[in-house]
């Protein structure tokens, strides 16, 4: 009697083992599919944001003084209104919230219905739109023009 016990609960343990070891192995796997499938998420972002200072947009010699430049993937537009004085603001119009898309003859151009906003500080050339482009925090290196978001 008492061996048969023994052996009974010999083998529910070995079964339970068994099953424990199954269910383990791949879960393990399973997370580390899950965090490995996240990481090329990450790595644009992290490829795109450079250093503590910020997105670099673009080098200053590829702003034209007087005019500007769109940038549509972080919709942001940098002007350089006088040499060496550099100035960004969203390139979210303000009218109907199109992307503006050129910078001519010191305004920004929205494309939608005309609006035009000045170089200098964002403000309203000619309508419809009645608010000035938001600023958006630059930061100037030597030759860098990066965006501090
Ligand atoms: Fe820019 Fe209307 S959305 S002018």
């Amino acid at each position: 009697m008492t061996t048969r016990r023994h052996v009974v609960l010999a083998a529910g343990a070995t079964a339970l083992t068994t099953g424990c070891g199954g269910d383990d192995s791949p879960a393990p796997s399973g997370t580390a599919q899950r965090s490995s499938t996240s990481q090329p998420s990450h790595e644009p972002t992290g490829t795109s944001t450079r250093t503590g200072d910020g997105q670099e947009l673009a080098g200053t010699s590829q702003i034209p003084v007087g005019g500007g430049k769109v940038f549509p993937g972080p919709k942001v537009v940098v002007t350089q209104p006088t040499a060496g004085e550099f100035k960004a603001f969203s390139a979210v119009c303000t009218h109907q919230g199109c992307l503006v898309d050129k910078v001519a003859d010191g305004t920004i151009d929205c494309p939608c219905h005309g609006s035009r906003f000045r170089v200098a500080d964002g403000s309203v050339a000619r309508g419809p739109a009645t608010r000035p482009l938001p600023p958006e925090q630059i930061t100037v290196t030597q030759d860098t023009i990066l965006l501090a978001r």
